[in-house]
């Protein structure tokens, strides 16, 4: 296999022919905590979390918080990892809002976005007293005014406009084409934030935007800064409002294969703030918000090789889990790189399925790699963002445990389901 060094958490290596992660040997691990196992590297959460951190402030001298879009994955240890690592959070909903108070993160650090948060959510987040809404749409706002008058409390808000930005990325995790269920025309956007002037509990902080997920093109995000730009000038002069903060969102793409180059944190940081120095000429707040570059490479998923057959056209090698723990590759043709633990045997070219019911549930297409015997470990690089956090419970499989690696010493920090939890909370 190419090495492709963004591919592998970093502590991940082959010593004396034995895989290790965090200094412990895969094979342990999975003997002692079964597969399918998530794991998790430390070291490589932290050095993401830090590249953004000392990219945007080598890059640029426009203060700037970094979000973790929680959604990612929601895990309380992960969580707390970043606060430490002083990221803020971004919650889409009133469970991630819950998940990341329950790690203890202070409420003044969370925003919250959505395109449909009910009452309830947006109650319960008045109450816990986040940092900031990001408001979506005027059906929101009315619900916002509503809530704040009954508890006599302010919120800050901002506002997520359509940039009208198309990104080569699938097209389901497109989100700033100019047809999209997020976020508002800035016209809208315009007279929304004029009509907020003389609103006494409704505190005006900024514009939000966010392009999409997985993105290679940084030029997208240039032209998506020239967008806020524009906009925050208007908001200035043609509204004479104060703009404190601004966020392109998150979308930055990571290595799935060998064959991906990504573009960097440290280079979104330089062009991003050289485009807003250049020809935005006030104080703010620059916002980023990324998920999958913080927790991507963090992850991989072990296996164990439980069925093998050549039929007529295909060879198939089938592992213990799939689309329960990995929908993507069925949800957007989303590709990976396995790593076959024992290389003994020639090589083969097979497709890698998983065990569910369903003919979609391939975890890679084509794999060459050797011949696995029966009970042989399969390690799935990059799978530390939304594999996790869309576990889907088809065929009543048990939610692998999430095991944190560092230093030698591992650590439980989410368990495997047991048989009771499939019936938690049924009749
Ligand atoms: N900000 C907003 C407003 C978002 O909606 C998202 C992700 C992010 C930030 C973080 O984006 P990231 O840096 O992780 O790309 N389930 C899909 C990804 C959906 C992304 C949804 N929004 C997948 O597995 O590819």
């Amino acid at each position: 296999m190419l090495m492709n060094n963004e591919l592998f958490p970093i502590t991940m290596k082959k010593i004396n022919g034995n895989w290790e992660i965090g200094g412990i040997s895969i094979s342990h691990l999975a003997e002692k905590y079964e597969t399918p196992l998530y794991i998790l590297d430390k070291k490589t959460l932290i050095n993401q979390a830090r590249r953004y951190i000392n990219s945007w402030s080598t890059h640029s001298h426009i203060p700037f918080k970094v979000l973790f879009a929680v959604k990612a994955l929601p895990i309380l240890e992960v969580i707390r990892i970043f606060d430490k690592e002083r990221l803020n959070f971004l919650v889409s909903t009133a469970g991630e809002l819950y998940i990341t108070r329950k790690a203890g993160i202070n409420p003044k650090k969370i925003y919250f976005h959505g395109n449909a948060k009910t009452i309830k959510e947006l109650e319960y987040a008045i109450e816990e007293d986040i940092y900031a809404i990001i408001v979506d749409n005027f059906d929101e706002v009315e619900k916002i005014k509503f809530l704040t008058k009954k508890k006599n409390r302010e919120i800050n808000v901002l506002i997520r406009i359509i940039p009208n930005i198309e990104v080569n990325t699938h097209k389901s995790i497109r989100t700033g084409q100019i047809d999209t269920k997020f976020g508002l025309p800035i016209d809208d956007v315009l007279s929304l934030i004029s009509s907020l002037k003389n609103e006494p509990f409704i505190k005006f902080k900024g514009i939000h935007s966010h392009i999409g997920s997985q993105i290679y093109d940084l030029n997208a995000y240039i032209k998506l800064s020239e967008v806020l730009i524009k906009v925050g000038l208007e908001i200035i002069k043609e509204i004479g409002i104060n703009l404190e903060e601004m966020s392109i969102g998150g979308g930055l793409g990571i290595a799935y294969t060998p064959q991906d180059m990504p573009p960097s944190i440290e280079d979104l940081a330089k062009f991003v703030s050289e485009s807003f120095k250049k020809n935005f000429p006030y104080s703010f707040t620059l916002i980023c918000e990324p998920g999958r570059s913080l927790v991507g490479r963090a992850g991989i998923t072990l296996y164990r090789v439980e069925s093998r057959k050549n039929i007529n056209v295909r060879n198939y090698v089938a592992v213990d889990g799939g689309m329960s723990d990995n929908i993507r590759p069925t949800l957007y043709g989303a590709k990976y790189t396995a790593l076959f633990l024992n290389e003994y045997n020639e090589k083969k070219l097979f497709r890698l399925v998983g065990k569910h019911c369903e003919s979609g549930d391939i975890l890679i297409q084509e794999v060459e790699a050797p011949w696995p015997n029966l009970g042989d470990l399969v390690v799935i690089l990059s799978t530390g963002a939304y594999n996790f956090s869309m576990f889907n419970w088809y065929n009543a499989v048990l939610r692998p445990a999430v095991i944190m690696v560092e230093d030698g010493k591992e650590y439980i920090v989410v368990e495997r389901e047991k048989f009771e939890d499939l019936v938690r909370g049924q009749k």
